[in-house]
């Protein structure tokens, strides 16, 4: 059985007190789901707030996106040896908004997943089609390249220790959420691909739904049989939304 994990992605959102106002809205609810894991990944500038604030509560936290360097003179960036500092869990890479925004290929999003492993914090690797790979019927081969990607550099094994997050690109912010159909097609499809590698990573690996997801639709996309939880957005700055896709997760 797989822990459903419910990670929000706070994107470019955020004020000292509205993350202090968010963690504290959301506390409870995170702690009575027991059999469900709930994190946040909130600009890197709060994550030392965020690691004081869930201290005593069950909320995990991970960094948005990581440098693949730890320390020099690579002006802007954060390492993974700083995040993992202030004991967060996760980072977040391969995002289809640094994918687009910052011309992360492939091959960028394959080092950063090593260097995350390597000190000490688990990849939520992000991956998904545009609108018009699917309407030309190449969600599959996506997919499969982009994880392949990763697997030619980490190997597979590398994946018994990371999270998935399937998020179409056309789903993202756009409130067009796939139906729960699409979505386990998807998941489906990715977890007997990875199965032909090893059965033990598709048996285990987390794959989290992304795109849209709200309180309304979380029940149903979850109780998909290959749907492990949801990586959230927009929803995830609004505390009756995220409570009610942790909810969804029980
Ligand atoms: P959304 O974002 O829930 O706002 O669509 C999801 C994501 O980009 O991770």
């Amino acid at each position: 059985m797989r822990t459903p994990l419910v990670m929000g992605n706070w994107k470019l959102n955020g004020t000292k007190e509205s993350v202090t106002t968010l963690i504290k809205g959301i506390e409870a609810a995170a702690d009575a789901a027991t059999n469900v894991e709930v994190a946040v990944c909130p600009p890197a500038i709060f994550i030392e707030q965020v690691a004081n604030l869930v201290a005593n509560n069950s909320i995990e936290f991970g960094a948005q996106d990581v440098s693949t360097n730890i320390e020099g003179a690579y002006t802007g960036e954060t390492s993974p040896v700083m995040v993992k500092e202030f004991a967060a869990k996760y980072s977040l890479v391969g995002h289809s908004e640094r994918r687009q925004y910052h011309n992360e290929t492939d091959a960028v999003v394959a080092a950063k997943f090593v260097a995350i492993q390597k000190h000490g914090l688990i990849p939520v690797l992000c991956i998904g089609e545009t609108l018009e790979e699917r309407e030309t019927n190449v969600t599959k081969t996506v997919v499969e390249t982009q994880l392949k990607a990763v697997i030619d550099v980490a190997g597979i094994d590398a994946f018994e220790n990371c999270v998935i997050a399937y998020e179409p690109v056309w789903a993202i912010g756009t409130g067009k959420v796939a139906t729960s159909e699409q979505a386990q097609e998807v998941h489906a499809h990715i977890r007997s691909w990875l199965a032909e590698q090893s059965k033990v990573v598709a048996d285990k690996v987390q794959i989290l739904y992304g795109g849209s997801v709200k309180a309304a639709s979380a029940k149903e996309l979850f109780s998909q049989a290959d749907i492990d939880g949801g990586l959230v957005g927009g929803a995830a700055l609004v505390i009756e939304e995220f409570v009610g896709i942790i909810n969804g997760a029980k």
